[in-house]
């Protein structure tokens, strides 16, 4: 890792405007209640390239504003050194996890590579954080309550990886 961090998560989804920004924003939200930001690295991508450089989805920001979250950062494509990087990928669909194991391939990486929702601590069932981009601001509502659970689920397990 290019930081001082001890442990580093990379939240990717297909675009990096709706979902992975969204998780990349409450994941350090929980961190820094926790007072695990100086030992936790956070960041997001996608798998596609086509809003590189745009900032998150308005609606990613308002649902995140509205929990007293402010989301920053622009989106960028996942590249091949995040797996290296990077000691969490976590793919917020199945496609996208695809998607990731085509791509790490080869790349000697020992990431730990998985869904973000095998972290949930009250599964629906479903695996997927499911796309809310053609939706309306219900379907990011929803997205949040299920992100904000996991990332809550997912502190509790990176601590027990610190050291104390
Ligand atoms: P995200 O949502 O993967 O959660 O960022 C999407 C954003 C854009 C598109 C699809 C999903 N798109 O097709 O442009």
């Amino acid at each position: 890792m290019t930081t001082n961090h001890e442990i580093s998560v990379l939240f990717v989804c297909l675009g990096n405007i709706c979902r992975s920004p969204l998780a990349e924003g409450v994941l350090a939200h929980h961190l820094a209640e926790a007072g695990l930001s100086d030992r936790v690295f956070v960041d997001s991508a996608g798998t596609g390239a086509w809003h590189v450089g745009q900032a998150p989805d308005s609606r990613s920001i308002a649902v995140a504003a509205q929990n007293g979250i402010e989301l920053s950062g622009s989106a960028r494509r996942v590249r091949l050194e995040d797996f290296v990087e990077f000691e969490f990928v976590l793919a917020m669909d199945r496609s996208n996890l695809e998607d990731l194991m085509d791509l790490e391939s080869g790349s000697g990486s020992d990431a730990v590579l998985k869904l973000f929702l095998e972290f949930d601590s009250d599964p629906t069932g479903d695996p997927d954080v499911p796309d809310p981009y053609y939706g309306g601001s219900d379907g990011f509502q929803r997205v949040f309550e299920m992100v904000d659970r996991t990332c809550a689920a997912l502190v509790e397990h990176l601590s027990d990886e610190l050291a104390p």
